[in-house]
């Protein structure tokens, strides 16, 4: 029997996150998934997106039926283990021979032959083993969080001493889950072409021109395929709205481009630069976003070929992304706790670059979608100590604003600030993890 198209698929998707650092994400929408059917398609995405959520527990149960330690396994044999664990502990409409057969075929197909006994065993043992949940723990801890949930325990520590247990509990739970997929509409024209084409919307939860899609394939809509509607995270959106409005704009770290075309929509008069350091991503920023205010370069934001005196600047800088990681799981095994010091030098000097192209009374927003203090307060805290030049403003005051024009709909704006910083939570409200301070140059 041929092995299905979509663990197919799924296979050699996950053995490139895990060895080469690729997004999952990324290579379930480049196009390698063209010739499957619409049905493998949605296949594939659960069970790449399925394991890596996962992983940690799926990695429990094969150790617990493997007679050899998971570190000696070659990745072929634990990538198609993992892929078969997970389809036989979570989706009950696959048959077990099914699961197991293919990924013993994907074994061989991998060259590793000799392992497809031993996969077979640890695989027919999972498939016995009766799973009875324990009871939720009452008293949860960082450790009893990380494992329920499939985080890395060193993650939901530093979750737990900054946001205290309960909310790290429903960061993890949010990340397991499939994430919304919201997308912004500037124009009711647009919604109304997207219902005829039969995706279903329902309302944002934060912002009037946000919704949520219920139903239909958004990606194949003519208005998405024009660059007319574009996905975005209701955080990210909010982001771009606090960017607010002036005649000159800078976008510093634009691609893909989601923010860009929020930004152009707002300030339709407005010249609008948006920054890209790789061609590729800034070809793609070209493709995404055609207004015709918006001029982009490809250009490194740390020396902008730019002369300044912008009077809005967004920082969107490159980040851990731990505030997304319902959409980015695999972010979750690869990240160390190093990591977080090299991003928040780069993230630093991007911002000091970015407050360099502000025009006396010019106010740039410096983002991430980060949940990690490093990436977050310690760069305003870094760049702005001692500055007599550059001030922090309440991203309160914006917010208000936001709401007084019928823009921001989310009621409790509280929860969405931390100090004079807007803090979003995955799991307590029901986007991304986003972080956005609001730095004035003065006048
Ligand atoms: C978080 S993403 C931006 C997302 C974008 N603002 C949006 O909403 O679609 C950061 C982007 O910055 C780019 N980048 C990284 N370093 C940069 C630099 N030194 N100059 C300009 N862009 C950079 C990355 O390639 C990436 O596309």
């Amino acid at each position: 029997m041929p092995i299905a198209p979509a663990r197919a698929a799924a296979f050699d998707i996950l053995l490139r996150v895990d060895q080469q650092g690729s997004y999952a994400s990324e290579l379930l929408h480049s196009g390698r998934l063209e010739s499957l059917s619409q049905g493998d398609c949605a296949l594939t995405t659960e069970l790449v997106m399925g394991v890596l959520r996962w992983r940690s527990r799926l990695d429990e149960a094969i150790a617990a039926a493997s007679s050899r330690p998971l570190a000696k396994l070659d990745p072929e044999v634990l990538t198609a283990l993992r892929l078969a664990a997970y389809q036989l502990q979570h989706l009950t409409r696959v048959p077990a021979h099914a699961a197991i057969n293919d990924s013993v075929e994907l074994m061989k197909r991998a060259h590793k032959r000799s392992a497809a006994p031993f996969g077979n065993a640890v695989l027919r043992k999972i498939a016995a083993a009766k799973i009875t949940p324990p009871p939720e723990p009452t008293d949860w801890t960082a450790a009893l969080v990380a494992r329920e949930f499939a985080h890395p325990q060193w993650l939901v520590e530093r979750w737990v001493a900054e946001y205290g247990v309960e909310r790290a509990r429903l960061i993890c739970r949010h990340d397991l889950q499939i994430p919304d997929v919201a997308i912004r509409v500037e124009d009711p024209a647009a919604e109304k072409e997207l219902n005829a084409e039969g995706v279903k919307l329902d309302r944002g939860a934060l912002l009037a021109s946000a919704r949520i899609v219920t139903g239909g394939d958004i990606t194949r809509a003519r208005a998405f395929q024009e660059g007319r509607v574009f996905i975005l995270d209701e955080a990210s959106q909010l982001v771009a709205a606090l960017v607010g409005t002036g005649s000159r704009l800078l976008d510093c770290c634009a691609a893909p481009g989601g923010k860009t075309a929020a930004l152009a929509a707002r300030n339709p008069a407005a010249e609008i630069v948006a920054a890209e350091l790789h061609p590729h991503r800034a070809e793609l920023l070209r493709q995404r976003v055609r207004a015709a205010n918006v001029q982009v370069i490809q250009a490194d934001a740390l020396e902008l070929p730019t002369s300044g005196g912008f009077d809005r600047v967004l920082v969107d800088v490159p980040c851990s992304g731990t505030g997304t990681l319902a959409r980015n799981p695999e972010i979750k095994w690869g990240l160390k706790p190093e990591d977080l010091s090299d991003l928040h030098q780069r993230q630093a000097a991007l911002l000091r670059a970015a407050l360099g192209q502000l025009a006396p009374g010019g106010r740039a927003l410096y983002s991430t979608c980060s949940l990690e203090r490093e990436e977050n307060e310690a760069v305003i805290e870094e760049v702005l100590r001692g500055s007599s030049e550059f001030a922090l403003r309440d991203c309160r005051e914006e917010l208000e604003r936001l709401r007084s024009t019928g823009e921001l709909v989310w009621s409790d704006r509280d929860s969405l600030l931390s100090g004079k910083f807007l803090r979003t939570i995955p799991g307590v409200q029901p986007c991304d993890g986003f972080f956005a301070a609001m730095v004035e140059r003065r006048g």
